[in-house]
């Protein structure tokens, strides 16, 4: 098998996972596939950084056999707790017998709690490191990117930087590096990947890149445990995280987001986008019924705005616009102003529920909302016109 080395003897021994479609339960759609990056490094003392999902535990042995005897391991750098870098651990460690494990505190409770096994635990923080003859491996806690046990490692005779989920990407690919793939599809993939699981923690991300930034560490090379390594230009992904970080939109469009269930928000959401259209703003429509969430929440780094309907039904929004809005909620996203819209027979609460989940979200919300009884009469469509060509102006 062809040898991936990332930096003088550090080889990639991950895995392609060509047909994951769902992630984290199925909060993630996967077009493209994944991998899972693991790292060997080959110097007087052996290091694995990180491991594989579990069901590819003898792959990952089978590759790392083209290094070294895994018995021979004597450290494995866990740099995350999730199943998708641990799985492979038990498995790992009933071969490599004297590796001690390193990783934080949060990282040691974490495993035990995921496995419940004694492994030799070697708790490490910022600042600590570890020599490996020639190479020495230095670590930085990363807590909240994205998860409490979260850290980096980072090899300073290569300018390496190995920060597991951090800079990764969802693709699968049979390249590995950066100048290797279509520049276009490896954005798209970090885009989604940031949008749909690091908007949350952008706060922390920006004052992690200014502290790696003021504490002078070059870097070469970013392989993450996720997609393609960063080798041409790792700044690329770093300006990118920056930009995105800030949670400013990259531009003034619209979002239009609904729910519908005869046709008559669906109505409204295409004059509302006429509207928006009619002042030359740029804009995207999503039934949500028929789309990929994961797609949709990427978007949301070039809305200014976002529209958000559902018919009402039961005295209540949609299920599927209710689950779309609730991951929403959990973005914290700021800098962005909303508004909502939708069908009703009698009661027609759904306007008030979507407003009130999108306040809840920290999005300004622009009142009143705009709603319709049953089918909208003509004048009912000149209104969403003119509400969405109202809506763009603040904009
Ligand atoms: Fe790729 Fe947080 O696991």
């Amino acid at each position: 098998m062809k040898k991936v080395e990332v930096a003088k003897n550090v080889f990639w021994v991950g895995v392609v996972d060509w047909n994951v479609r769902n992630f984290h339960g199925h909060t993630y759609t996967t077009k493209r596939g994944s991998t899972y990056n693991a790292y060997i490094i080959i110097d007087k003392k052996i290091a694995l950084v990180d491991t594989v999902l579990g069901s590819f535990s003898d792959e990952l042995i089978e590759k790392i056999k083209d290094f070294v005897d895994p018995a021979k391991i004597d450290y494995i750098i866990a740099n995350h707790v999730e199943t998708d870098h641990s799985g492979a651990l038990p498995e790992i460690m009933r071969h490599a017998k004297n590796a001690k494990v390193v990783g934080t505190a949060k990282c040691k409770e974490g495993l035990y709690r995921h496995y419940y096994e004694d492994w030799d635990f070697q708790v490490v923080k910022t600042g600590d490191s570890i020599s490996l003859g020639e190479k020495t491996l230095k670590f930085i806690e990363a807590p909240m990117i994205h998860w409490p046990d979260s850290m980096f490692t980072y090899i300073p005779e290569d300018k390496l930087l190995l920060p597991n989920d951090a800079f990764g990407q969802h693709i699968a690919t049979t390249e590995r590096f950066d100048d290797e793939v279509d520049q276009c599809a490896l954005m798209d993939e970090a885009t989604k990947y940031y949008a749909n699981i690091l908007i949350p923690y952008s706060p922390i991300i920006l004052k992690k890149i200014d502290e790696v930034v003021k504490s002078g560490l070059e870097i070469k090379t970013i392989a993450p445990s996720h997609g393609i390594i960063w080798r041409k230009d790792p700044m690329k992904i770093v300006n990118a995280y920056i930009r995105w970080a800030k949670g400013l939109p990259l531009k003034k469009n619209i979002l239009i987001v609904y729910e519908t269930m005869w046709g008559a928000t669906e109505k409204m959401a295409k004059a509302l986008l006429e509207g928006v259209r009619s002042v030359g703003c740029e804009a995207k429509l999503y039934n949500i019924s028929t789309s990929d969430r994961t797609e949709i929440i990427k978007e949301i780094f070039d809305a200014k705005g976002l529209l958000v309907g559902s018919s009402t039904h039961d005295n209540n929004i949609l299920p599927n616009i209710a689950g779309f809005l609730d991951f929403v909620k959990g973005l914290k996203i700021k800098n962005r102003i909303g508004a909502s819209f939708g069908s009703f027979g009698w009661s027609g609460e759904s306007v008030k529920i979507i407003e009130n989940i999108l306040r809840e979200s920290g999005i300004e919300v622009v009142q009143p909302p705009i709603s319709a009884k049953y089918i909208p009469s003509s004048d009912d469509i000149k209104s969403c016109f003119e509400f969405g060509k109202n809506f763009a102006a603040k904009i």
